[in-house]
């Protein structure tokens, strides 16, 4: 019985629960402590924590404006950053920096954003957590191919007719793997799918039918989802209206997003990751890290272990988990006297009805959450390190806030009320389907036992109703959740659990665990995908369409 054909039996047959039990050495090293992923080490010295200044990504200024609509153009191209202290890593960026720019738009106008593919490879832009019509989703066999690629009908000339953009492009050449290799592969369907390809720039258009909120964008492409966004792929897109301006929340220098992400390097001061292919002609990872890749530098808006000076006032900290596979549990320390440090303030989806004060926000890969930390509660002086529960060593740290002691004024404040947030209800619920995201007898992460296939749609809800979806694991999967954000209803039959709060996006789900959520379906048919945001399982196929009708 080979190692995929045990666990594959194990999960289904034993539950996931059981495998801690399960003493082969094999299942050991995918299942570590019942941790996803596995600690991909750095190959040269680490720097020391808290000596950087924390980087705030440059916000994108629109190139034209109208009416109705605010024109944005991205250059994605390959940089040479300095992220280690002395050491050159080339990154591929959004417009030279990672994270890339901040896209600043407001609800009611359309954003449109000019991507250029100056890349060695294709490429796909999602708008994780965007309202947006199917065709600038960022389908993952929607390629952008780079500048100069030969083009689709060149290839049909050529006779290659149905392998446009997986074949004839830079980085996309070559054979697929052979299942039942030791590597996980992406899926022999995902190589010969053909989407909607265009060479060298193409728009995304973002019509802005959407509450404020912390959205992300980043690479979506069939099967290189994880090392497109682990080599730099990534930026902020935050979304204000109305609501939110009337609110006392912190502004400006006290609104900061921050992008959390592990990363390893290489001894040369590449980007370290476990590509089945150095050249990521075929997708997938070697073995040992099919269930996930950490990295054991962190770093926030691209800087290792930064700090930051802020002053004895409030600041609204926008945290989102970028990481492939690594879940934080983010605490400060010390914490200040009475807890709660971390006040709620908004989810995946924009701000919630009213605050949640937390100790701690447990935060799984895509994740968003909009926290108000009110610095004053300490003294002057306090060095205050943001910290990761589930890390060790030096994951354990996040970043570290030095608090000046110079007075200051601060008008902000958290209103016991924040916005209206509709609560969607149960009885509405047209239909109830279920999504088991579990690792297959075969080689692949699966969506109800099946890996992704472009096309296949696996539900069709209609415009304007509500369903009732539950997800279900075997071990963790956060899951995500295109086109609209949901309201999850119950975990494990019982109440959601404490970060479950407002319209989400991304839900993790631990081991074992089923999640209910009600979603509702509008403005946009078409075919959209749910799919595992641990970015290993998703390259290697736990994905699904559905179409909207
Ligand atoms: Cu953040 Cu379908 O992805
Ligand atoms: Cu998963």
């Amino acid at each position: 019985m080979n190692r995929r054909r045990f666990l594959g039996i194990g999960v289904s047959a034993l539950g996931a629960g059981a495998l801690a039990a399960v003493a082969a050495p094999s299942a050991a090293r995918l299942f570590a402590a019942g941790q996803p992923g596995r600690l991909l080490t750095s190959e040269l010295d680490l720097p020391e924590a808290f000596r950087i200044p924390l980087p705030v990504p440059p916000v994108l200024q629109p190139v034209r404006t109208d009416g109705t609509t605010d024109y944005y153009e991205i250059t994605q191209q390959v940089a040479e950053l300095e992220i280690l202290p002395g050491v050159k890593t080339q990154a591929w960026t959004y417009g030279g920096s990672f994270p890339g720019p901040t896209v600043v738009t407001r609800a009611g106008r359309t954003a449109v954003v000019k991507h250029r593919n100056e890349l060695p490879v294709p490429s796909v832009t999602h708008l994780h957590g965007g309202h947006t019509p199917a065709d600038s989703d960022g389908y993952p066999v929607d390629l952008l191919l780079p500048v100069g690629s030969a083009t689709d009908a060149d290839q049909r000339t050529a006779g290659m007719a149905g392998m446009s953009g997986m074949q004839g492009t830079p980085g996309a050449t070559g054979t697929h793997g052979t299942p039942g290799t030791h590597e996980m592969h992406g899926m022999p369907g995902m190589r010969a799918a053909a989407g909607r390809n265009v060479v060298g720039e193409r728009s995304y258009t973002y019509p802005g039918k959407q509450r404020a909120a912390t959205l992300w964008y980043h690479d979506h492409r069939m099967g290189f989802t994880g090392p497109g966004v682990w080599r730099g792929l990534a930026g902020f897109h935050l979304v204000h209206d109305e609501p939110e301006d009337a609110l006392p929340l912190p502004r400006g220098e006290r609104d900061l997003p921050l992008m959390i992400a592990d990363r390893s390097f290489a001894a040369d001061g590449s980007f370290r990751y476990p590509a089945v292919d150095p050249s990521l002609a075929d997708p997938g990872v070697t073995g040992p890290y099919a269930n996930g890749v950490l990295g054991d530098v962190l770093l926030v808006n691209g800087a290792p272990w930064p700090r930051l000076d802020v002053d004895r006032a409030r600041y609204r900290l926008r945290l989102l988990n970028a990481s492939n596979a690594r879940p934080y549990r983010l605490e400060l320390d010390p914490q200040p006297a009475g807890g709660g440090a971390l006040v709620q303030i908004g989810s995946d989806g924009g701000l919630l009805a009213a605050p949640v004060a937390h100790d701690g926000i447990q935060i799984a890969p895509a994740e968003r959450f909009d926290v108000v930390v009110d610095f004053s509660r300490y003294e002057p002086g306090t060095q205050v390190r943001l910290v990761n529960r589930l890390g060790s060593d030096r994951t354990a740290e996040v970043m570290r806030f030095d608090v000046s002691s110079k007075p200051v004024k601060d008008d902000a404040m958290v209103p016991d009320k924040l916005v209206a947030v509709e609560a969607l209800d149960p009885a509405a619920a047209v239909t109830t389907r279920d999504f088991a995201f579990r690792r297959s007898r075969g080689d692949g992460w699966t969506v109800n036992g099946d890996p992704y296939q472009p096309g296949r749609s696996i539900a069709a809800p209609a415009l304007g109703t509500v369903e009732r979806w539950r997800f279900s694991s075997d071990l963790h999967h956060p899951v995500h959740v295109h086109l609209d954000h949901f309201q999850v209803i119950g975990r494990n039959g019982g109440d959601p659990g404490p970060f479950d709060a407002g319209w989400k996006d991304t839900v993790d789900l631990r081991p074992a665990e089923a999640v209910e959520v009600l979603v509702r379906f509008t403005d946009y048919a078409g075919t959209y995908m749910l799919h595992c945001h641990n970015l290993e399982h998703e390259d290697m196929a736990m994905m699904a369409d559905f179409t909207v009708r």
